[in-house]
């Protein structure tokens, strides 16, 4: 792989609020482009702008006001959604239309009732019409990785030739494995005439939980863009989570040269930011960014973080904006961690002190799920008075 630029297309505000639970008012939908700004995302698709006047107004306001990333609306392969998308982002500073158009026959049969003659039709006419209004057209043949892959090919040359200047092929429904899915960028940059002089992009979902290893795959495969959502929010199990490829993109460059401008520090706060503003945040043990990310409660683990966090934790919490790594204290931890929280809480014992009080905690562990530190000081206190 070569050492160039890789874009983050974020859809926290379209896809990701498509999810229950994930809607935000125009005001949140604000505060958080915002903040994807100064996280360093490249594309922010802010909305559907031909879904609902709320979502075309958070639209415009955001191309308005948020002035580092290009904005993007979504839009249908029709007439309409395009000159309603082209409205919403016409005060932007680089203003995006992103067209979608069924491409798989399941799709065309039951979805749109099209066949593939007419599809490759709408697919080139609204390209054409999206680049009146627009330089930058981003085409998608939605659910393209259940797509026979000769007419795949010729959707995207049918786009490429109207003047789409980025090609998403999406796991619409996170169908692929990764060897299949790099397969098909592959595929696609080698029988495609001027496939190479466009931007590839992913765009994957978790519905076998590979969206990420999806994206990295298609990364290998040449994909220069990936679309991704803070805390992989998104249509049913979610999209591919923006934390987890710039995290695996930074524990692994050695796989993956590739600059991109994601500030990591700035992660974690983007995902707390996001998780006070829909109805839940990310799960305990949701990879980067979840409560135990960087929690450790088993003793063996504990003794080797305390002496070298390098034995358990595979990137510092500090890298990713994460205050820093915890140790839990429960019936598996160990003298080790007991000692250093002790410590921590103004107490140096002894050697005998120690012992006895991890036996005591030990005990208490095994009736407790969670030790807090009010446990600690009582046993203590308990210990002294009846040493
Ligand atoms: O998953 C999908 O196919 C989409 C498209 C609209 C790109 O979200
Ligand atoms: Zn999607």
């Amino acid at each position: 792989m070569t050492q160039d630029r890789l874009y983050f297309f974020d859809t926290t505000l379209r896809d990701g609020e498509q999810a229950p639970g994930c809607s935000m008012t125009a005001a949140e939908k604000l505060q958080m482009a915002r903040t994807l700004e100064n996280l360093g995302v490249d594309i922010l698709e802010a909305g559907f702008a031909a879904a609902s006047d709320g979502d075309f107004e958070a639209i415009r306001t955001i191309a308005s006001e948020v002035r580092g990333p290009s904005v993007a609306s979504l839009s249908r392969s029709r007439k309409e959604d395009i000159v309603r998308a082209a409205q919403a982002v016409e005060t932007g500073s680089k203003p995006r239309i992103h067209i979608f158009l069924a491409s798989s026959d399941i799709h065309l049969e039951y979805k749109l009732k099209i066949s593939r003659a007419e599809a490759l039709e709408q697919a080139g006419s609204s390209v054409r019409l999206a680049r009146q209004y627009v330089d930058y057209v981003e085409f998608s043949p939605e659910d393209s990785t259940r797509t026979d892959l000769d007419f795949l090919c010729e959707m995207v040359k049918v786009a490429i030739e109207a003047g789409a200047t980025t090609i998403n092929l999406p796991d619409t429904v996170g169908y692929a494995v990764p060897n299949e899915y790099g397969a098909m960028f592959r595929t696609v940059l080698a029988k495609v005439p001027g496939a190479d002089k466009v931007i590839l992009s992913a765009h994957t979902h978790d519905d076998l939980g590979l969206a990420t290893a999806n994206a990295l795959a298609a990364i290998e495969a040449g994909a220069r863009q990936v679309e991704c959502t803070i805390n992989g929010i998104g249509e049913r199990a979610g999209n591919a989570a923006l934390e987890e490829i710039a995290a695996a993109l930074h524990v692994r460059k050695d796989k993956y040269p590739v600059e991109h401008g994601i500030q990591l520090e700035k992660l974690y706060p983007a995902s707390q930011q996001l998780g006070q503003t829909i109805s839940f945040g990310p799960s305990p043990n949701k990879a980067i960014v979840g409560a135990n990310a960087f929690a450790h409660e088993a003793g063996i683990h504990q003794h080797g973080v305390l002496s070298n966090p390098l034995t358990y934790e595979i990137i510092t919490p500090s890298a990713v904006g994460v205050p820093s790594n915890r140790m839990v204290l429960g019936k598996h931890s160990g003298r080790a961690a007991l000692k250093a929280r002790l410590k921590d809480l103004g107490y140096v014992l002894g050697p005998e002190d120690i012992e006895e009080t991890y036996h005591a905690f030990t005990a208490l562990a095994d009736r407790k799920k969670a030790v807090y530190d009010q446990d600690l000081i009582n046993l203590v206190a308990h210990h002294q008075r009846h040493a």
